[in-house]
């Protein structure tokens, strides 16, 4: 694969389930991707680089994925101008909405576009990703407009079968 275009950190191993659709639907859209462990609060200094080098690497959308107090997607949204998509994980005894809350919460000036959280979430942050990517990119423009398709075509079958399971035409 080429230079990765979206940058995807997780706060922990156990975000790696919850972000497996994220990554595939990069890949199903061939969008060049790396993944990466790096925690906020156990390993500041490792976020700090990454935020920091990527736009210099090529890199144009950020995601990131924590569960907890989230602060992972705020402190790179700290360090660089690209735009940063938060997911919150579903982590623990408030089942997502304390990762939720730290992520949407942003003051005024520094923004993190903050998904819905666990795996749904995951996936829109990829989908937000590659609609970022398009607005430069007419091929990646019509794979959506293709996919968008797909998805209504989807609808209308589960609209006949429901049909035919009523007996009405
Ligand atoms: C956050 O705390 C991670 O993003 C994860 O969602 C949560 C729990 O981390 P582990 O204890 O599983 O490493 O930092």
């Amino acid at each position: 694969m080429s230079d990765p275009k979206v940058l995807i950190l997780m706060g922990s191993e156990s975000d790696f389930t919850a972000m497996r659709p994220c990554i595939e639907v990069l890949e199903e859209f061939e969008i060049a991707n790396e993944v990466t462990v790096a925690s906020a609060h156990r390993t500041p200094h490792v976020v700090e680089r990454l935020a920091r080098d990527a736009q210099g690497r090529g890199i144009q959308v950020i995601i990131c994925a924590a569960g907890m107090s989230a602060h992972l997607a705020g402190v790179v949204a700290a360090y660089t101008i690209l735009p940063v998509i938060g997911v919150p994980m579903e982590a623990a005894a408030l089942k997502g909405l304390d990762a939720l809350y730290s992520i949407v919460q942003m003051p005024g000036g520094i923004p993190v576009a903050c998904m819905g959280i666990g795996k749904h979430g995951g996936k829109n942050a990829a989908y937000q990703s590659i609609q970022i990517l398009a607005l430069s990119d007419p091929e990646l423009r019509e794979k959506l407009f293709a996919y968008r398709d797909e998805l209504s075509d989807k609808v209308a079958a589960m609209d006949r079968r429901v049909q035919e399971q009523l007996g009405r035409d």
